[in-house]
């Protein structure tokens, strides 16, 4: 049966707009280069790589990642608790799809990374539970609540959330827990952003590690800047739900590339260096939109992110999102993601705080709008 996905809209934004430059949508951290990764490598990875045959790979990913992806979690995480993929979208995509049957009902947190939604929608109904602005993109507990039925299969979230940048709690992420636990429901959290919180304070436990029906997802683009390696995983306490997924997974590729495994091992033993240099950039660019949203109130308004590198903010303009997207990219080649690439209704748009390169776009987006502001 060909499953009724939509297009995916926000790669197919990118492959239209991605050689212009100012990619103030970015949605990962700085890019890590790989001569900088290979000077973190210890003697045993340099040791496997210098003997690595580019035969494949283990097909549920080499022992010593998935080792190393079990310790980034801690108990009751163990390496047989982890499948990884060719990125975190394989996952997703692997995961939902042998997770839920026609006959079953999805509740998604929205808006979201499209397959999140989309995904389950294709496969069975699907309820989307919405954020909503005035509540500062907090979820609504008693919304989930009233969206749950009793062929609930999964509850999907994804906290920290893209495009909000907004965080639930930890009380809100037990409450969580404690509802689906009583319905016997699966909750699969979307965690790619977590480790870039900008007070790691507010950093939750992973699903995996708190619920034994938590599938936690996490992957190396968004946090280590390390999106060209292509790994992602899940965790979780089942081990039929990984089996399940790896015979899925097995359809799309065998295994990850051998070298990137090695590279994506390295990173992990690095993770408190790496993450801290890339959380440093958001939180000096967060500084720079402080100012900017400050000064520019009458125009521009946003529930500041807590976590990530992404915001949403709303444009307050007679002007159609859409529109000022098109103008930006027509003119000084800025590229922002409007809320229709993902299905969210109002005026905001999508815009990156992680990469190095955010002042220069932020300063030919403040020219651009002190220009035009009589048209906005
Ligand atoms: C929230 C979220 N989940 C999953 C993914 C997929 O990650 P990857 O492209 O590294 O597979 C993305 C990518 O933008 C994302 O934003």
């Amino acid at each position: 049966m060909k499953l009724p996905l939509p297009p995916f809209l926000p790669e197919l934004r990118l492959a239209k707009y991605e050689k212009l430059p100012h990619l103030f949508y970015a949605s990962s951290a700085e890019p890590y280069a790989l001569r900088e990764l290979e000077s973190l490598q210890d003697d045993e990875v340099c040791e496997q790589l210098d003997r690595l045959e580019l035969g494949y790979a283990p097909t549920g990913g080499h022992p010593m990642l998935l080792a190393e992806i079990a310790s980034h979690y801690g108990a009751p995480i163990a390496a047989e608790n982890v499948q990884t993929f060719p990125g975190a979208q394989t996952g997703i995509f692997s995961t939902l799809s042998s997770l839920l049957d026609r006959d079953d009902h999805a509740v998604v947190v929205s808006p979201c990374y499209p397959s999140l939604e989309n995904l389950p929608a294709a496969i069975c109904e699907a309820t989307r539970v919405q954020l909503r602005y005035e509540r500062q993109w907090e979820i609504d507990l008693d919304e989930i609540k009233a969206a749950f039925r009793a062929n609930t299969k999964v509850l999907i979230l994804n906290s920290p959330n893209a495009p909000t940048g907004s965080l639930i709690s930890a009380e809100t992420q037990e409450q969580l827990v404690e509802f689906a636990r009583e319905r016997g429901v699966w909750i699969f959290s979307d965690e790619v952003y977590r480790m870039l919180e900008l007070d790691s304070a507010h950093r939750l436990p992973p699903i995996a590690t708190i619920y034994e029906k938590g599938i936690s997802l996490g992957v190396m683009s968004k946090p280590f800047g390390l999106g060209g390696l292509q790994i992602g995983w899940i965790a979780c306490q089942n081990r039929e739900i990984l089996e399940a997924t790896a015979q899925l997974k097995n359809y799309m590729a065998v295994c990850n590339s051998a070298v990137a495994e090695f590279h994506a091992v390295t990173a992990l033993r690095n993770k408190a260096a790496i993450i801290s240099s890339r959380r440093q950039i958001c939180l000096s660019n967060m500084a720079l939109l402080d100012d900017f949203f400050e000064k520019y109130a009458d125009l521009f308004e946003w529930v500041r992110p807590k976590s990530g590198c992404v915001g949403f903010p709303k444009l307050k303009s007679k002007l159609s999102v859409e529109e000022f997207a098109q103008q930006l990219a027509d003119g000084p080649g800025i590229l922002v993601m409007p809320a229709s690439v993902f299905d969210f209704p109002g005026n905001f748009f999508r815009i990156g705080f992680g990469r190095s390169t955010m002042p220069r776009s932020l300063e030919r987006f403040t020219e651009w709008v002190d220009t035009h502001r009589h048209s906005l």
